[in-house]
């Protein structure tokens, strides 16, 4: 069939769709028993999915979750690949398109108006302009106004300093202060706040403390250390020097303290000193000591920032 498009077009020629088109037959010879291999693999998907159902309801094992919904997705996919490659017209099919390039009046139209359009005096331009100054410029201050108070209050010092200063009690979630002689070697608080800080939400971030008993007696006797561990206990941040995330886990066989995040280890009777993992820097040691009542209690401050580098670190 011939298409006659009006005007200047060129002629469309199209062919009419035909079942006797050998273009539009199946690709496969045998297309009934292509149907039943297809329908044998939708049904077997299908009771795949089921079993996904199953599994998920009964709380299987999560590789029964697995297993069932890989083949459920196999079974079905194959299916779909054999449909379109079996059962599906074998073409190929071309349309033939008329040409596209203009006519000599189109273009000299095209021009025309051209022309005309700029010769023609458009004031309408300037406030079109004008309008999408002023709503480019206002879209650009509401976005700098809300991404700068995105960034919230500059964090002035509190990146260097914590509420641990000297004296202050050692205390565990509860408030209840640690008492030296309650704790065996190798006994871990693993969270520890300075007292009166450990319902401080700015305090669960930066001044918990792991506290570990490690030995009987202070692991050294001299250098600037030697008093910070009385009775073996050592008081590391909690702030991984890396990214930050919470070095909770204690290995207590090697003395060593994992970072749970991207597995930074820290040696315990080594100062904290990263042994591996991305963590660039020792966990701050809180100086600690134990007071004639018997109570934990810290020396100083930390000697530097908790935590990960930041732009203004030392
Ligand atoms: S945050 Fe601890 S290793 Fe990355």
């Amino acid at each position: 069939m011939t298409v006659e498009h009006e005007g200047t077009r060129t002629p469309v020629s199209l062919t009419s769709a035909s079942w006797s088109d050998p273009h539009l037959q199946p690709a496969s010879a045998h297309p009934e028993s292509v149907e039943r291999t297809i329908a044998a693999l939708f049904f077997v998907g299908l009771l795949a999915f089921i079993g996904v159902g199953v599994a998920y309801w009964q709380n299987w094992a999560a590789w029964t979750l697995g297993a069932t919904l890989g083949a459920g997705m196999v079974l079905v996919g194959a299916g779909l690949t054999a449909w379109g490659k079996y059962l599906m017209p074998r073409g190929p099919f071309v349309e033939e398109r008329h040409v596209l390039a203009s006519s000599p009046d189109e273009v000299a139209g095209f021009e025309n108006a051209l022309v005309e359009r700029g010769a023609t005096p458009v004031r309408r331009r300037k406030l079109l302009g004008g309008l999408l100054a002023g709503g480019l410029g206002v879209f650009g201050i509401v976005l700098a106004l809300s991404l700068v108070r995105s960034l919230g209050p500059l964090p002035g010092n509190t990146l260097d300093t914590t509420n641990w200063k000297r004296g202050s009690y050692l205390v565990d979630r509860q408030g209840r202060r640690v008492v030296a002689s309650e704790l065996a070697v190798g006994s871990v608080v693993s969270s520890v706040f300075p007292e009166g800080f450990q319902d401080n939400e700015e305090a669960q971030a930066k001044d918990v403390v792991i506290l570990i008993r490690v030995a009987e007696a202070p692991l050294q006797n001299k250098g600037p250390r030697a008093t910070w561990d009385p009775a073996g206990f050592l008081a590391y941040s909690k702030m991984c020097t890396h990214a930050g995330c919470p070095v909770g886990l204690y290995e207590r066989q090697l003395e060593l303290l994992i970072c749970p995040c991207h597995q930074s280890m820290f040696d315990v009777a080594n100062n904290a000193t990263p042994i591996f993992g991305p963590a660039p820097r020792p966990l701050p040691q809180l100086p600690l000591y134990i007071d004639s009542k018997g109570y934990l209690r810290s020396q100083s401050g930390f000697g530097q920032p908790v935590g990960p580098g930041f732009w203004e670190r030392s």
